[in-house]
């Protein structure tokens, strides 16, 4: 088997690549005392910070002041990143300046929570219609206001388009928002966001793609030539886009939110607020309560740019073809079984699941941390009804998991891959796991009184 797949080229590419990421050789303690290069496959959940966005911060330092209405020399330069970066981000992601707006939060949950909040408001139709695949932040914030209808995903895990026309057609004129991921956390599928947005569209209802997992690895164009493929809103987060300070976006439509009570309420959110009376602040003020995070908003602002000068489609080529080798790889350990959305038929983000026959999935990463350095994820990723739905577990069984804390929980193995991850570390992976593979004895036995349970994981 060859190391790697690349060329000459793309290796000094590779590297170069690599050498954006703060931490990428750091070495960090094994159980036995030793110290080695730690390898990080856990993207999905957050990713490690750009250099740039380090430094961004660092030159923007000096230059922090109080944002809004103060007029000193270091409030205004203050306040002009953070319009900017709303203007760049409209830009990252095809959307229009004079039609959108850029709220920013601290992270995806939150921004998903808002629009529940603004949504339930401003509309009197009483159903969402969200997947069997969401991470449960896509799911969750609706309940509070909505009866929320699951959207079946299809054998390849992927939402099912035609599942989606016949909920539209039997809530017919009902359904508030379509909300969906755009890549799935587990699988790595990708869903046909603008197909989903046309069909929504026809039934007169608007779309929400929770771009968490996916604008890290694709781009997103809000706004198409055909307009019934528009995205109406956006969520995404900085934390898993190399700029882990704090702050996340919702966009939307400029008119949308202004129609809409905040949620945090209390400074920089009106326009003037006696005894008796306030007046809001419109969009994207209004939704904005307190002191900005504008560090955080110069990190994202740092990071948008580094993307865009790496270039996406640079990034998408490569991570296709790690994502690719480490499949092949993994294909070739005994008993593994594989989740990923990679066949002919489907595209997919660098995200991918297994489990091991005879293994625990809490065990597989306990070991892969503690006895090689390698840190991945185990359980359900915040997306129970989908990894429910892939182990093929009935209610009755997890029931009995949830009462039972002495009942090992279901669960998969996450490997998340970046385009600042290399094949050799693929290779580090395969090697450990056919260790673990070749010794289920000791290391069951070993691992035999780490507890279990249930557990959940981003
Ligand atoms: C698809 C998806 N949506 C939402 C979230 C929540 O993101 P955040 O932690 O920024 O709130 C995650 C986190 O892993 C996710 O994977």
């Amino acid at each position: 088997m060859r190391n790697f797949l690349l060329n000459r080229t793309q290796s000094m590419q590779q590297k170069k690549l690599r050498n954006l990421i703060v931490g990428v050789d750091e070495k960090i303690p094994l159980e036995d005392g030793r110290f080695v290069k730690g390898i990080y496959f856990d993207n999905a959940a957050t990713t490690p910070p750009f250099k740039s966005v380090l430094k961004a911060i660092q030159q923007f330092a000096p230059w922090y002041g109080s944002v809004g209405r103060g007029k000193g020399y270091k409030s205004v330069r203050s306040t002009e990143i953070i319009e900017q970066t709303r203007v760049n981000v409209v830009n990252f992601v095809g959307g229009k300046q004079d039609q959108h707006t850029v709220i920013f939060t601290k992270n995806s949950t939150e921004s998903i929570n808002l629009l529940a909040h603004i949504l339930q408001q401003v509309t009197t139709k009483r159903y969402i219609l969200t997947s069997e695949m969401e991470h449960i932040s896509n799911n969750l914030p609706w309940r509070n206001y909505f009866e929320v209808v699951y959207i079946a995903v299809n054998q390849f895990g992927q939402i099912s388009v035609e599942d989606l026309r016949a909920k539209l057609t039997a809530l017919q004129g009902q359904v508030a928002l379509v909300s969906i991921t755009g890549a799935s956390n587990v699988t790595g599928c990708i869903n046909p966001i603008y197909e989903l947005a046309e069909l929504t569209h026809q039934y007169g209802a608007k779309i929400h793609v929770d771009a968490a997992q996916l604008l890290p690895h694709e781009a997103i164009e809000l706004s198409r030539l055909n307009r019934k493929e528009d995205i109406d809103f956006l969520s995404f987060t900085s934390h898993k886009l190399y700029a882990p300070f704090g702050t996340a976006v919702l966009i939307g439509g400029k008119e949308f939110f202004n129609e809409a009570e905040p949620l945090v309420k209390g400074g920089g959110t009106a326009q003037i607020a006696l005894k008796s009376f306030v007046q809001w602040k419109n969009a994207p003020e209004r939704f904005e309560g307190g002191t900005p995070n504008v560090m955080g908003i110069v990190a994202l602002n740092a990071a948008l740019r580094t993307l865009q000068q790496v270039n996406m489609a640079t990034i998408i080529d490569y991570e296709k073809k790690i994502m690719n080798y480490a499949i092949t790889r993994l294909q070739t350990i005994d008993g593994i079984r594989l989740f990923s959305a990679l066949n002919d038929r489907l595209s997919s983000v660098s995200v991918f699941t297994f489990t091991i026959e005879d293994l625990h999935h809490q065990d597989i990463a306990d070991i892969l941390a503690k006895e090689f350095g390698i840190s991945v994820r185990s359980g359900f990723f915040c997306a129970y009804t989908y990894v429910q739905k892939i182990l093929h577990c009935s209610d009755e069984m997890l029931d009995e998991v949830i009462k039972n804390a002495s009942i090992p929980s279901p669960g998969l193995v996450r490997i998340s891959l970046s385009f600042y991850n290399t094949f050799s570390e693929v290779n580090q992976l395969v090697e450990a796991l056919e260790k673990i593979t070749d010794n289920k004895e000791y290391y069951t036995k070993k691992y035999q009184d780490v507890p279990k349970g249930i557990c959940g994981g981003q």
